[in-house]
């Protein structure tokens, strides 16, 4: 009897395993098809083989020994050393005087530095003018040490608080019932939007064992929300020509475990929108919410159609759109670690709220990842919407976009730029990428670096891109003047090599060259994860 009984329930549990199993393998064929999951192996096998080969033992000291004194570059370079340098690294027995201090942050301030404030850096620095910066200081003054933790304390702050929502609500045509919450910055709105869906699918729909399938050009914040949260991570291909995320491939993707479908409007790499009508359908088809990530957009995109430029629809006009993060802190102006998390209603919202009715210490509620916050920085990114007003962000959308055009037509159409460069796809909002399929985009990047410009390099395919700024729109012609002639020296270079039959190792390497052009094709990435690795705790060295 008790034997019959146990072999019973080992049948049951063979059989609920090879449901498991075969569920698994079901979903994962129908996601990636037959010739999609062959290559996902393929990559693994790659990966593997590769990473068994770095760690040879000849091959692995070699590595070694490479990254380390790379490192030791990098750290020459960022940490200032030698005998002038005055280095902190405990407390000032006695305190310093208030002149002594202020001294002492002038210099700091004015140590070598890319010319952010001549506009030589994409991206970056969201300056909205000297006169908002003072405001801003100001605003920062009246409420050092304000927390909104405590609303009582600071009626004020906890009021700004909820209008920075309403206003930001109001311009992403947020319908009757949404909600929002201000955070530290584009990574906690994407962070809480995630963890918001992973925790209503949880409690919904009972799922254990969440996914969300992203564009690949999405945000790496969404991947640190897998990481964080314990999420499969599903990426779509963006590719050429539109460079969107391909619709079909997320449909096939989405399984009874997706918690979350996610579009950028536009995405950080190539500055494209993805087709958010065809994700907004798919969403509202299958019930699943449907994340925007407007965090770079932020006050551009929803105002191209007032400052009279082509646009998409992308927000919560769309029913399937069920929330959308958008940063002040880029094209809002306001100053860093300022961002906003919209939800079509408190039925997302109320999901990433965290709250401790039996601790200890009292009952215990907090909104998102940070317990007490810089009510001086509400302070601030309130000041800053209501200086701008809407006049003042269409007028900055005017200038940046028309920059962004400027140096867009410039590529498609100047011919010592346009044989070798090309656009990637069709950028509407403030970012420009282009890639060349005739010389090596990264050798552009360094020659450009020489010059004093910091372009962002891009991988997978690559390219680099301008994300326009204010102080880069005043200095936008010679931006382009200085790719002109880097381009033109880099295609002399690239002529006299190939006449002199010389090799490629012919000439010295930049630094995107090497991490992206070398590092980069490698089929197992150890080797840049220990270089950023390295490049994290020299962060932190005194
Ligand atoms: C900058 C950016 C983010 C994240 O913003 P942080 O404020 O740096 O955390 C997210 N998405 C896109 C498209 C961005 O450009
Ligand atoms: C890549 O290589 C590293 C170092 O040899 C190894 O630890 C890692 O497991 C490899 N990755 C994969 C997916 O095999
Ligand atoms: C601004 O940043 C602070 C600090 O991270 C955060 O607590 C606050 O909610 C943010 N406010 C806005 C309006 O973005």
């Amino acid at each position: 009897m008790l034997i019959a009984c146990a072999r019973r329930l080992r049948n049951i549990v063979f059989i609920l395993f090879v449901l498991r199993w075969t569920r698994k393998l079901f979903y994962q064929l129908k996601g990636r098809g037959i010739f999609g999951s062959a290559v996902d192996i393929y990559t693994y096998l790659r990966r593997t083989l590769f990473g068994i080969f770095l760690r040879l033992p000849g091959v692995r000291t070699k590595v070694q020994t490479q990254v380390a004194e790379t490192i030791l570059k990098l750290e020459r370079k960022l940490v200032p050393s030698g005998p002038g340098v005055l280095r902190i690294t405990s407390l000032p027995s006695e305190g310093w005087s208030e002149e002594e201090v202020r001294q002492k942050l002038v210099e700091l301030s004015e140590m070598e530095h890319t010319r952010w404030e001549d506009g030589r850096v994409s991206g970056a620095v969201y300056h909205g003018g000297d006169d908002l910066i003072r405001l801003q200081t100001e605003a920062f003054g009246k409420f050092t040490v304000s927390n909104p933790i405590h609303p009582d304390v600071f009626p004020g702050i906890r009021k700004m608080e909820a209008e920075i929502v309403a206003m930001v609500l109001s311009l992403f045509n947020a319908p009757a019932g949404a909600v929002g919450v201000t955070t530290s910055g584009g990574t906690e709105s994407i962070l809480m939007a995630v963890l918001s869906a992973r925790n209503k699918a949880y409690t919904e729909r009972n799922v254990a064992e969440p996914e969300m399938i992203l564009p690949e050009t999405a945000h790496t914040a969404f991947r640190k929300a897998g990481e964080y949260f314990k999420i499969k991570i599903h990426l779509v291909a963006c590719k050429a020509p539109s460079y969107r995320v391909h619709l079909p491939s997320v449909s096939r993707l989405i399984n009874p475990n997706t918690v979350l479908l996610v579009g950028s409007a536009p995405n950080f790499p190539h500055g494209i929108i993805d087709d958010i009508s065809g994700l907004s359908k798919l969403a509202h088809k299958k019930k699943l919410p449907l994340h925007v990530d407007c965090c770079l957009g932020s006050f551009i995109i929803p105002l191209l159609p007032k400052a009279g430029f082509d646009f998409e629809p992308f927000d919560f006009k769309l029913k399937g759109v069920t929330s959308i993060s958008c940063d002040t802190h880029k094209y809002g102006f306001a100053p860093k670690g300022n961002s906003t998390v919209l939800y079509r209603s408190d039925e997302y919202r109320k999901y990433q709220y965290f709250i401790s009715p039996d601790w200890s210490g009292g009952v215990y509620a907090s909104p998102s990842i940070a317990g007490s916050r810089p009510g001086a920085l509400i302070a601030g990114c309130w000041a800053s919407l209501v200086k701008q007003g809407e006049n003042g962000y269409i007028d900055a959308c005017h200038k940046i976009v028309g920059a962004k055009q400027r140096i867009e037509s410039a590529i498609r159409e100047r011919p010592e730029l346009s044989s070798d460069l090309k656009v990637v796809g069709k950028p509407l909002v403030s970012v420009v990428a282009f890639l060349s399929n005739t010389l090596n985009i990264y050798d552009i990047a360094d020659a450009m670096s020489a010059k004093g410009w910091h372009l962002n390099a891009l991988q997978n395919p690559p390219a680099i891109h301008v994300a326009v700024t204010l102080p880069i729109v005043a200095v936008v012609d010679s931006l382009i003047q200085d790719l002109v002639e880097v381009t033109e020296e880099i295609k002399d270079a690239e002529r006299k090599r190939v006449a002199e039959g010389k090799g490629a190792k012919g000439k010295a390497m930049g630094d995107s060259a090497a991490l992206y052009g070398v590092a980069g094709s490698l089929p197992n990435k150890s080797v840049v994860v220990d270089l950023a690795k390295g490049f994290l705790d020299t962060l932190y060295k005194a």
